[in-house]
Formats: structure tokens, sequence, C-alpha cells
């Protein structure tokens, strides 16, 4: 794999590959990698002739400055384990803030009802930082496919917006949630969880399997008391929000009777540690 860590040197590389013909495609990343991440590179290695995989912990997309300073950082272990994965002429891209930022971004991008709801209430600027941070990399990467996980399923809906109001040539490509044995889905703050929290974290996909099976038996609004109740039967588990919503408008649903996907999506917190998941109502099995 090559690193490259100024925006210059990304160019040169990216008109090398155009030049070969050779389509890319692109995994953006905080860092702090684990399997979630590397699934979405594995997808892309078996996609695409190169892979380009980025680590930048982006300051805009943080509403909590507190949430910025722990988040998890380790650059070493991170290339390490890259190395591994990625092949000889794969790109890691590692830029520093001013490559990213010369200068402040205040574009503010119009998703309308998406981000109103879940994260983009809770996280007020989160999505609009992540659009910044995305559209901002798709303009140096120029990658063909994009890999987002479907663990930041409000994500992943901007990310498409985003795509179709800029009318960008790039295919997004949506990867399942990776998990633990147990169930906890992965993430890079579920280091920051204490035993406890860590114990009891399991209990929030269980918790979301078993609203699934109650879908029609119980109307919407018990589903989400019953499964906030439950969870929180667990000390060091708070939920912030349960929402059932349609899986393309994220509009939350008021009866099980409304036709289209629908998708559970929850945060919780653990103690200090945000953590969030989501949940098919739709398909067969997760
Ligand atoms: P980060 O949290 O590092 O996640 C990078 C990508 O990995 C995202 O597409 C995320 O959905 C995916 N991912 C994380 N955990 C996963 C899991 N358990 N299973 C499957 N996929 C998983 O999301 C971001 O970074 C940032 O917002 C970013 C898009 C890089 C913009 O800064």
């Amino acid at each position: 794999m090559i690193i490259v860590k100024t925006r210059k040197e990304l160019e040169e590389k990216r008109n090398i590959l155009k030049k070969n013909n050779l389509l890319h495609g692109f995994v953006p990343t905080m860092g702090a990698l684990h399997e979630g991440h590397l699934s979405l590179i594995r997808c892309s290695l078996s996609n695409d002739p190169v892979t380009v995989v980025s680590i930048f912990v982006n300051p805009t997309q943080f509403n909590d400055p507190e949430d910025l300073k722990k988040y998890p950082r380790n650059p070493e272990a991170d290339l390490n384990l890259l190395e591994k994965v990625l092949r000889t002429g794969d790109l890691v891209f590692l830029p520093g803030e001013k490559e990213i930022y010369p200068e402040p971004d205040h574009r503010i991008f119009d998703f309308g009802i998406l981000d109103k709801v879940m994260e983009g209430k809770f996280r007020p600027g989160h999505f609009n930082g992540v659009a910044q941070v995305v559209s901002r990399l798709f303009d140096m990467v120029q990658p063909r496919n994009a890999y987002f996980g479907l663990k930041d399923f409000q994500q992943l809906a901007i990310i498409k917006e985003m795509v179709r109001m800029l009318n960008l040539p790039v295919n997004i490509v949506p990867c399942p949630i990776i998990r633990e044995p147990d169930g906890l889905a992965m993430s890079s703050r579920n280091v920051n969880l204490g035993k406890k929290e860590r114990e009891e974290a399991p209990m929030i996909f269980r918790t979301l399997k078993e609203a699934v099976s109650q879908k029609g038996k119980l109307p919407v609004e018990k589903v989400k008391e019953w499964v906030i109740s439950r969870i929180e039967n667990n000390s060091s588990l708070k939920v912030e929000y349960f929402e059932v919503v349609h899986a393309d408008t994220l509009q939350p649903i008021l009866s099980w009777d409304e036709p289209g996907d629908k998708q559970g999506c929850i945060a919780v917190w653990a103690g200090k540690v945000r953590l969030i998941d989501n949940i098919s109502f739709s398909r067969k099995k997760e």
C-alpha cells in the first residue's frame, strides 16, 4: 500500500490511475479501525482494481467538543491493520486538518427533513459536517464507488442525498453491519466502554431483534415504549431515542400498515459513551 498525506500527492496518484484507466473504490473512515471498517474495505477490494482508504477525524462533524477530544486515535495500529489487507497499489490517505480545510468551510447543506430527526435532532450540525468532509474527500479522491456502513443508517441516507443534490458521479455502496459475537455493533467508541457498560450494551441489539418479532402484535407506540423500558432496565443504559422510520424518508411511522420498508433506529448512552444501532422491520432476518 502507498501512504499519501497531502492533497497534492493524492492528486498525482489519482492522475496516474486515471491515465491507466484504473477505476478506484473509496472507503472514508475516522480511523480506530475494526472489522466493521475492514468489511467495507474488503468489499471494495473485491469490486475495484484500486482501493483508497482515508483516515481523518473530521472536527466539523463533532457537535460535542468532549466527544472529539475522547475520540480514539490509533494511527500506528490502523496502518498495521491496513498493511495486512491492502494490496501493493492501494492507497491510504492520511491528511492533516489543513489539507482538508485550508480555510474554514462555511457551506450549509439543506437536507430537508432527512437531518431533522434522530441523529440530526440530537447532534445539531453533525450531518452538515459529514457532508462538508465527504464532499471534499469525494472531490479529492474522485472514486467510482464509495462504501458506507448501514451501521450509520441516517448517514447513508444523507450521503445518497448529497450525491443526488450535487450531481456527483459516485456510486454509493451500502454494506451490512458487523457485530461482536454477542451482537453489539462494532464501533470505534466501544473501547471507551467500562466493564459494566460493555456487559450491558449487547442488550441493545437483543431488544431490537425482539421488537421486530412484536411488529403487528402491538401498536408502534407500545413497541417503542417496550424497547425503551427494556433497555433502561439495565442501570448503565439510557435511551436517547428509538424510532421506527420509513427507510427512505426517515420519517417516523405511526402504524405497521403503512407501506414500504421500515427501520428501527436507536441511540443509547452507555455511561458516557453514545452508541447507535438499527434493524430492519421489513426484512426476514438480520
Ligand atoms: P467511521 O465512524 O470511522 O466509519 C467509517 C465507515 O465505517 C462508515 O461508513 C461506517 O458506517 C462504517 N462502519 C462503522 N462501524 C461499522 C460496523 N460495525 N459495521 C459496518 N460498517 C461500519 O462514519 C464515519 O467514520 C464518518 O462520519 C465519515 C463518513 C468518515 C466522515 O467523516
